[in-house]
């Protein structure tokens, strides 16, 4: 698939067909995924090629608290996990419904992935507000792999709720010393692949020399 079309047709996919994904395939998407850039060439990424059903049942019992919590605050007009005016809920209804939780086990690929923080160049580690240069040597990886995914046919899903229960998932998945864990990815054959995707125009988010400068392009 040409590059352009891909980047601009990589929608989202939750529903998979019942089709397996073999461990050659999942190996040459990871094989792909392992071109991107990242600070210093030091590559910090782990994957965790998560197929124990019981396992993937564990994980989805510690991220449903974590989407209920999301959508009560979705649903309340908030912006859930923000780091500058995020409150926690008081009171969060349990059980959301999430088909990848509900479906964990049949879905044909989960990965787990993580971060070695000891090779991460967090340049913002200082500031006075939450550090976010990190993820740069990290979802590059994350990236590359959906879209190495696309060209294989299969379709999926980034998430990141199991980071916010990571003392709890650590020990699961065996997390190593100063890892952290960036992204659960789910993948499959898609039932459906959305291919028109809804974004802002560049007029939106541009602009000429500075952040309060003139719209880019006039
Ligand atoms: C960092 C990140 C976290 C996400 N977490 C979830 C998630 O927990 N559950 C989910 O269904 N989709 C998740 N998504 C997918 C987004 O909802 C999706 O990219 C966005 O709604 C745009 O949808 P589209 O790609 O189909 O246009 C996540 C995406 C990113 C990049």
């Amino acid at each position: 698939m040409e590059i352009r079309e891909a980047i601009r047709t990589n929608g989202t996919v939750r529903a998979f067909t019942d089709d397996p994904v073999d461990d050659a395939t999942i190996a040459s998407i990871l094989d792909d995924a392992r071109f991107a850039p990242s600070g210093g060439n030091r590559q910090p990424w782990r994957v965790a090629v998560v197929a124990d059903p019981m396992l993937r049942r564990e994980l989805a019992l510690l991220m449903q608290p974590v989407w209920d919590e999301y959508m009560e605050t979705a649903a309340a007009g908030g912006n859930p996990f923000n780091v500058v005016d995020y409150v926690k809920p008081t009171e969060i209804a349990s059980n959301k419904h999430n088909t990848l939780l509900e479906n964990i086990e049949s879905i044909p690929v989960v990965l787990a992935v993580a971060a070695d923080l000891s090779k991460l160049a967090m340049m913002d580690a200082e500031l006075d507000r939450a550090p976010v240069t990190g993820g740069a040597s990290i979802y590059p990886f994350c990236w590359n792999l959906m879209l190495s995914a696309r060209a294989h046919g299969l379709g999926g899903v980034m998430t990141t709720f199991l980071s916010r229960v990571e003392p709890a998932a650590a020990p699961a998945l065996g997390l190593p010393e100063h890892h952290a864990l960036v992204t659960t990815i789910f993948l499959g054959r898609p039932v459906h692949q959305p291919t028109k995707l809804k974004r802002n125009t560049v007029e939106s988010f541009a602009t000429r020399n500075r952040f309060d400068g003139p719209v880019f392009p006039e």
